[in-house]
């Protein structure tokens, strides 16, 4: 078999992960394309949504005796674990596939295993082709379960001068309809929306995912956090509407850092233990300060409108930085214009020492 066509069922089981992003969570992403032993595809399949089949059982499905003698493309190691389904591993010797090639290996430890036991009966398995684009397609998935907290995006709006609400305290809406729009579609995609009681107090705002015109609920709904140390949060907070789930994270049941307020290392570890795998920080300025002097943010996304108020917060607050020595250093990896707005996405540079 030319490994020209094994790169190529890659590149779509790498196509086919991406349908599931936001909707296996806790689970990984994965796509799955099955090659009969003279290279045709005879299955394709993606892990849709917690508790559904896997990828690779969705393809073999659709494959049947074909898949006899084949190869199976997949994304991620072929779990070996009988969870709400059974193994991969198994179901793939049943089917008598010949060869695995794998991208990436199970970071889990509860999952992993599954290349041994192929291997143990007799299926050639190879990993590493397409693993750069396969991690990056699961970086939050793949990064939280390496090291137990979630993948951490901090996403913010702000005038081109950089602040985040008038003096008079209003920032809704600085940016337009189109990056709303935008924002309410990133949310469909994460596990948690995190903002600081501030922005409740503040804005009052809903938290969910849904379509800016009329109103309609996404499907799955983020878990709502106010991280909120002493339980401020009024009771008639819209994010105590039930439209989704709400955590209100107090100190007393997370625990305190030194400073008495909700120790956010430990938000995170509760948030992981809790499934999630992906989280988007909304705000505001204080809150953000906390997470970025933690070092706890994986991603920057920047709605940037082309307006000035010249006066009013800034988007970000006290991030432990005193000189400019000491700045948080991004790369940029994405500008895009939305609407009348631009979208930066940039990534922390990871600091020496
Ligand atoms: N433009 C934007 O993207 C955007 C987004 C959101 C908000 N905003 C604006 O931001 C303003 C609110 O700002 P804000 O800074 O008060 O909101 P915030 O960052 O959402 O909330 C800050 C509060 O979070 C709580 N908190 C709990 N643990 C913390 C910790 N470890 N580190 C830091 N904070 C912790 C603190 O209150 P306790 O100590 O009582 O817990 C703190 O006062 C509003 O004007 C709002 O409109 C703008």
């Amino acid at each position: 078999m030319a490994s020209g066509s094994v790169d190529e069922a890659m590149r779509r089981a790498i196509t086919l992960a991406a349908r599931g992003i936001g909707t296996t969570s806790p689970n990984p992403a994965v796509g799955c394309v099955l090659l009969d032993p003279d290279g045709e595809v005879v299955g394709e399949g993606f892990h849709a949504y917690a508790g559904g089949p896997h990828a690779e059982i969705v393809a073999l499905a659709q494959a049947g005796r074909r898949a006899q003698g084949g190869t199976a493309v997949v994304t991620l190691e072929p779990c070996d674990h009988t969870g709400r389904t059974g193994p991969c591993s198994h179901a793939l010797i049943v089917a008598g596939i010949a060869r695995v090639v794998v991208a990436v290996p199970d970071p889990n430890p509860v999952a992993s295993g599954g290349a041994a036991t192929l291997r143990a009966a007799g299926v050639q398995v190879e990993f590493g082709v397409g693993s750069e684009e396969a991690e990056a397609g699961n970086v939050a998935w793949l990064t939280s379960m390496r090291r137990g907290w979630p993948y951490l995006i901090w996403k913010y709006a702000a005038t081109l001068d950089g602040r985040s609400a008038a003096t008079d305290g209003t920032s809704m809406w600085i940016t337009s309809e189109a990056a709303r729009t935008d924002v309410h579609a990133l949310r469909g995609t994460v596990d948690a929306v995190i903002v600081g009681v501030g922005t409740v107090l503040a804005d009052d705002p809903r938290l969910t995912a849904r379509n800016l015109r009329d109103g309609t609920l996404a499907i799955r709904q983020p878990l709502r956090v106010v991280v909120d140390s002493h339980g401020r949060t009024p009771a008639d907070a819209l994010v105590r509407d039930g439209a989704a789930r709400t955590w209100i994270a107090t100190a007393a049941e997370v625990g305190a850092g030194p400073d008495g307020r909700v120790d956010l290392p430990s938000l995170l570890a509760e948030l992981h233990h809790r499934g999630v795998r992906a989280a988007l920080l909304e705000g505001g300025p204080t809150l953000a300060g906390g997470f970025l002097a933690a070092g706890l943010v994986d991603r920057v996304i920047g709605y940037v409108a082309p307006k000035l108020l010249g006066a009013g917060p800034t988007a970000l607050a006290d991030a432990g930085v005193t000189t400019i020595a000491d700045a948080i250093d991004l790369e940029l990896t994405d500008v895009t214009q939305v609407g009348p707005d631009l979208r930066i996405t940039a990534l922390p540079r990871k600091r020496e020492g």
